[in-house]
């Protein structure tokens, strides 16, 4: 029996959208959708879900604070600037999921009650301090003293806003039982990345695990405990899941027995709710954990994580009408180091636009079509002889092709694109010491001269297939100039984990000019 492509379903977490989306929000995803191009190129069965988390407090003090019902307001902020902010940032997600649409609500209440049925579940009292703006309780090592405004207050330690003081009646879930299970989980090798992420959550495991309220009674925008309405059930049991409602959990056995599980990229803030309390749930259910959570750090700005609620939001577009979506995906996935903090500022932006971009990759593209055309009248020529130097990118080629793949087996997006760079530096460098125009004088050259432009056009090739999945419309420009499209097919079929071959291109394939891929930006920042 023949297997067939292997599953490869991925999540973002699912945003609230109290408010707009930020840089942040957006870095993580165009990580997953840049994962999910990845895997979806190579063949693998590709899945890509984000989506809103739109019950809880947060959301209906929002609401109000704008004169909205919380549907009202929801509703507002996913059409207006949820939904748009895919399209800004050039995601091909396979799917969206609101934690309002009654495929999500039903098959949540259906979660909880088989838990409940199951014993993992009882009523208690409870009396804690809660952030609103985590939709958490707190513990005693997350809460700090509050500055100016809040002296003398007790403020989230994320947030440094003031907690305020809950009790009443909840359920809870046995969380408690679970830490054996889960230690168990985590000694398997790679189910927590990074290795820093994956400490830091077996050591907060191994310290013991306290029951988790799932459960609230004060207010009622959430999803009805179905067997006591007068509780809805708490804002990240709901949130949660979403992975597993939105592929069938419940109503499609098939569906979701041919994606789940998934692997799910967050930010580190909100690791514990993935690595902790979510398998948890799932163990509790008899339904599979997840193949893996993969943390990624924050952008900060000004030493500081960036955030709406303390004014260093910046709107993605802010950056995309400036310098486009490409240059958005790559600038925060390649300077990043997947998996730690990075700081943002506009100087590092621009100038990595410039040196990286424009006269790094879009030069090699613009200058190799070009000669193409003056030399050779848009046509790419055979390759005659090959030298050690063709041989050495051809090499280059390969090789950084199969680094990217197994960096993208380890989520590291940014040594994927490092490992790539390698060829744009490769190329630049070669054509420099070839000198094509110096050839191009000498008549007894005319094969040399074909060979040195048959292996930058290849390399081209090979890159716009590698950088596909970061740079999804540059890449797709450059492909159309290099007449592959109509010789090899759509560049999104590509299959990429054959992109390291050599001799892809055919000679004589057409070639087009090509305006700039990455025009000078006119702006001063
Ligand atoms: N709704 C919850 C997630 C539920 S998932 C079942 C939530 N939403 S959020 O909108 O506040 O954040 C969503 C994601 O954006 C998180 O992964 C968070 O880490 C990320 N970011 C928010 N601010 C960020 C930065 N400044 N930097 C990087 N990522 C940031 O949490």
């Amino acid at each position: 029996m023949t297997s067939g492509p292997s599953s490869f379903y991925i999540t973002t977490p699912i945003y609230y959208p109290s408010d707009v989306p930020h840089i942040g929000h957006g870095y993580t995803t165009v990580a997953v959708d840049t994962l999910a191009r990845w895997h979806r190129q190579a063949g693998d069965d590709t899945w890509m879900l984000t989506g809103t988390d739109e019950h809880g407090q947060k959301m209906m003090r929002a609401a109000a604070a704008n004169g909205a019902t919380p549907q009202e307001w929801v509703d507002r902020l996913v059409g207006e600037s949820w939904f748009p902010l895919l399209k800004t940032l050039d995601v091909a997600n396979d799917d969206f999921i609101r934690t309002t649409q009654p495929r999500h609500e039903e098959r949540v209440r259906a979660f909880v009650q088989a838990i409940y049925d199951r014993g993992y579940i009882y009523a208690g009292e409870f009396e804690a301090l809660y952030c609103v703006g985590c939709e958490e309780f707190k513990t005693e090592s997350e809460i700090v003293d509050g500055t100016g405004p809040f002296e003398g207050l007790k403020v989230c330690a994320i947030h440094s806003k003031p907690l305020e003081l809950l009790q009443e009646k909840n359920y809870f879930f046995k969380l408690s039982e679970f830490q054996d299970k889960l230690l168990e989980l985590y000694s398997g090798g790679d189910f927590i990345r990074p290795e820093s992420a994956r400490n830091e959550v077996v050591s907060f495991v191994k310290n013991g695990l306290k029951d988790l309220s799932i459960s609230r009674s004060t207010f009622d925008w959430g999803i009805k405990v179905p067997w006591d309405e007068s509780h809805v059930i708490y804002v990240w049991v709901d949130a949660l899941l979403n992975y597993a409602t939105a592929v069938g959990y419940g109503s499609d056995p098939e569906e979701f027995a041919r994606r789940w599980p998934a692997y799910h990229v967050v930010g580190k803030d909100i690791l514990r709710f993935h690595a902790v309390i979510w398998p948890a749930m799932l163990m509790a259910a008899g339904v599979d954990v997840p193949k893996g959570v993969f943390a990624h750090g924050w952008l900060l700005v000004g030493g500081e994580k960036m955030s709406k609620s303390k004014l260093t939001g910046i709107a993605p577009t802010e950056i995309t009408d400036v310098f486009g979506s490409d240059a958005y995906r790559f600038y925060f996935l390649s300077a990043i180091a997947f998996g730690q903090d990075g700081s943002f500022s506009w100087e590092d932006l621009s100038a990595r636009y410039q040196a990286e971009l424009a006269n790094g990759f879009g030069n090699l593209a613009s200058r190799t079509t070009a000669m193409v055309e003056r030399y050779f009248e848009g046509v790419v020529p055979p390759p005659a002889e090959y030298t050690e130097a063709d041989v050495h990118i051809q090499t280059t080629v390969a090789d950084a092709a199969a680094r990217a793949d197994a960096a993208i087996e380890r989520f590291r997006i940014d040594e994927a694109i490092s490992s790539v760079w390698t060829i744009v530096d490769a190329l630049n460098l070669y054509i420099t010491e070839n000198e094509p125009w110096t050839l191009a004088k000498d008549d007894s050259q005319r094969e040399r001269l074909g060979t040195v432009l048959y292996t930058a056009a290849e390399g081209l090739r090979a890159l716009a297939v590698l950088l596909s999945p970061v740079m999804p419309e540059s890449t797709e420009k450059l492909w159309i100039a290099l007449g592959a499209a109509e010789s090899i097919g759509r560049l999104q079929d590509q299959p990429i984990r054959e992109a390291g071959g050599w001799g892809v291109l055919k000679p004589g394939t057409s070639v087009n000019g090509l305006a700039p891929l990455f025009p000078r930006v006119e702006q001063s920042v």
